[in-house]
């Protein structure tokens, strides 16, 4: 069975129950348009044994004013319909009142990655990420919670926010899905039209290209590959092509895109 809820309060009280009956809960906050990444984590979350419990949820304060909040795809009815081989599932699909009463002013910002990457390019995104996600782990209590490594910023500041918060969650964080031709999954991909979409492919080739570069080319140069590349389509605008360290000595090429008006991102480990 799926049991849907409505409400903060029910899902809190539900929650609670499952804990008093001793078993963990497994979360997979999604934006609902579910595709096969979103499947890929709640089939993850279910190998636990755990209570899994799925959020849908468009958030409305992580959307710039000018961003796609109004035409995000909203299907609640299809989603439920992908989430029944799931069952038993519980899906949290709370109303924006329910989320953000009208007296609402508490946010959270995990400075400094808030405001790097995608944040330079999308100002306020991650202060409405980080406060719905703290929001959504209050209300549903897990123990674990799933997000994609396609959204890799956000899966960095969301263990942030865990580790300097002192949340007794472990953030688990999962493959990126892709395409038959690499382009990762991602709602957003529905935007495109057939050209776009053609298009949208060069960007997880730039980035295994850029892969095997990495044994004998410097940063700057793999940069400058990845720019050249992409400027082969004349769709496509690069908001930005970076490489992150990282602590145990090896790094991530991060890209974001604009096809039109669609913005897309991925990354690779190099
Ligand atoms: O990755 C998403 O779908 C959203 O950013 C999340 C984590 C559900 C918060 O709204």
């Amino acid at each position: 069975m799926i049991e849907v809820i409505n409400t903060s309060k029910e899902m809190s009280r539900v929650s609670d129950n499952i804990k008093k009956s001793g078993k963990n809960i497994s979360f997979v906050p999604t934006m609902g348009a579910l595709h096969r990444g979103h499947l890929s984590l709640i089939s993850k979350a279910k190998k636990s044994g755990d209570a899994v419990i799925v959020s849908i949820f468009v958030n409305p304060t992580q959307f710039g004013p000018k961003e796609d909040f109004a035409k995000y795809p909203r299907n609640l009815k299809k989603d439920l319909a992908l989430l029944k081989p799931f069952a038993p599932l519980i899906v949290f699909a709370p109303s924006a009142k329910n989320i953000y009463p009208n007296d609402f002013g508490t946010f959270v910002d995990v400075e400094d990655l808030s405001c790097k990457l995608c944040g330079e390019f999308r100002p306020g995104h991650f202060k409405g990420v980080a406060t719905v996600v703290l929001k959504l782990f209050n209300i549903v209590k897990p123990d674990f919670a799933f997000f994609g490594k396609k959204d890799y910023q956000q899966q960095l500041l969301i263990k942030k926010m865990a580790k300097d918060l002192n949340l007794n969650i472990k953030i688990v964080t999962c493959p990126t899905i892709r395409e038959k031709d690499g382009l990762a999954l991602s709602s957003r991909n529905a935007y495109l039209s057939p050209v776009e979409r053609k298009s949208a492919s060069l960007i997880y080739k730039a980035l295994k290209t850029a892969k095997k570069m990495a044994k004998s080319k410097n940063a700057e140069k793999i940069i400058s590959f990845i720019k050249r590349f992409l400027a082969a389509s004349p769709l496509i605008k690069v908001e930005y092509a970076s490489i992150v360290k990282k602590a145990n000595g090896a790094a991530q090429i991060l890209i974001a895109v604009k096809i039109g008006s669609t913005r897309l991102i991925d990354n690779i480990l190099i």
